[in-house]
């Protein structure tokens, strides 16, 4: 493991447990963005079955969301009305807890929702076997939601995760734009900074790795309209930041 999936994967498991609640608002403004984005996404999603009594029918076509980084699960809530199963991975096994416990509090099914421990970004190890089954490939979508801008090298995560798609599937992050400081509104370091490796990401930069990963079919960069707050009262740091979506579709 490289110093830097160690330094994420301590930082997260003492982030869990409090992420929902600290950020609560910024997870739900992020989830809002990302439905209303559904078509520009462009996978041929299920029909929203949040009301639907057959909702859990097994004659619906498969629809699968692989949420990679997937924290507390940000990205899955916000796509689980519309695919039929979401796939967590996460490096921290914090988050794959938090994640996993939301998902049987919710009474949701495992077999629809659930979150594994893992690390497919491993350059020494690219093929994990606990990672390896075919419940792992396949997938219509990955998303990898504010999880770029903490990897090593996202060209190379860019090319693993897309590797996990079938032919025609969406590869989207969700990250930063480019910025220039990282610290606390009264210019103590962030806490989270340690985890950081990239400063944000620009179109060109996007575009340039997700067609190196060949997902680069009818790719987009759309910014969202309004900056983002992330907030911890508790340890008194506040940063703004202005979010992007990437879109593009494996050929
Ligand atoms: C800022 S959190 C984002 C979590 C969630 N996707 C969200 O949008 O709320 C970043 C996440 O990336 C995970 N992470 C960092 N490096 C990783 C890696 N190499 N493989 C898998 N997950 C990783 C961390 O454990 C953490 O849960």
């Amino acid at each position: 493991m490289s110093d830097n999936t160690e330094t994420n994967r301590s930082h997260w498991n003492e982030a869990a447990s409090t992420y929902n609640s600290k950020f609560s608002k910024t997870i739900q403004q992020i989830i809002n963005e990302i439905q209303k984005r559904k078509d520009w996404i462009g996978v041929d999603w299920v029909e929203d079955n949040s009301d639907d009594e057959d909702e859990f029918s097994p004659s619906k076509k498969p629809v699968r969301l692989l949420d990679y980084a997937c924290g507390t699960g940000l990205v899955s809530r916000g796509l689980a009305p519309y695919v039929t199963q979401c796939v967590g991975i996460d490096i921290s096994e914090g988050m794959v807890n938090e994640y996993n416990a939301s998902v049987q509090n919710q009474g949701i099914p495992t077999s629809e929702m659930y979150a594994m421990l893992g690390n497919l970004l491993d350059a020494s190890n690219p093929n994990p076997t606990t990672l390896s089954g075919p419940e792992f490939y396949d997938f219509d979508i990955a998303v990898v939601g504010l999880g770029f801008h903490h990897f090593d090298d996202p060209a190379l995560a860019a090319k693993r995760l897309a590797e996990r798609l079938k032919k025609g599937g969406v590869f989207m992050i969700v990250d930063f734009m480019p910025h220039a400081h990282f610290h606390g509104h009264d210019g103590h370091d962030h806490p989270a900074k340690k985890t950081v490796t990239h400063m944000g990401f620009s179109d060109e930069e996007v575009k340039k790795v997700f067609e190196g990963a060949g997902v680069g079919g009818g790719f987009e960069y759309v910014v969202l309209g309004k900056g983002v707050v992330f907030e911890d009262k508790e340890k008194g740091t506040k940063m703004e930041r202005s979010v992007f979506m990437a879109r593009g579709s494996k050929l």
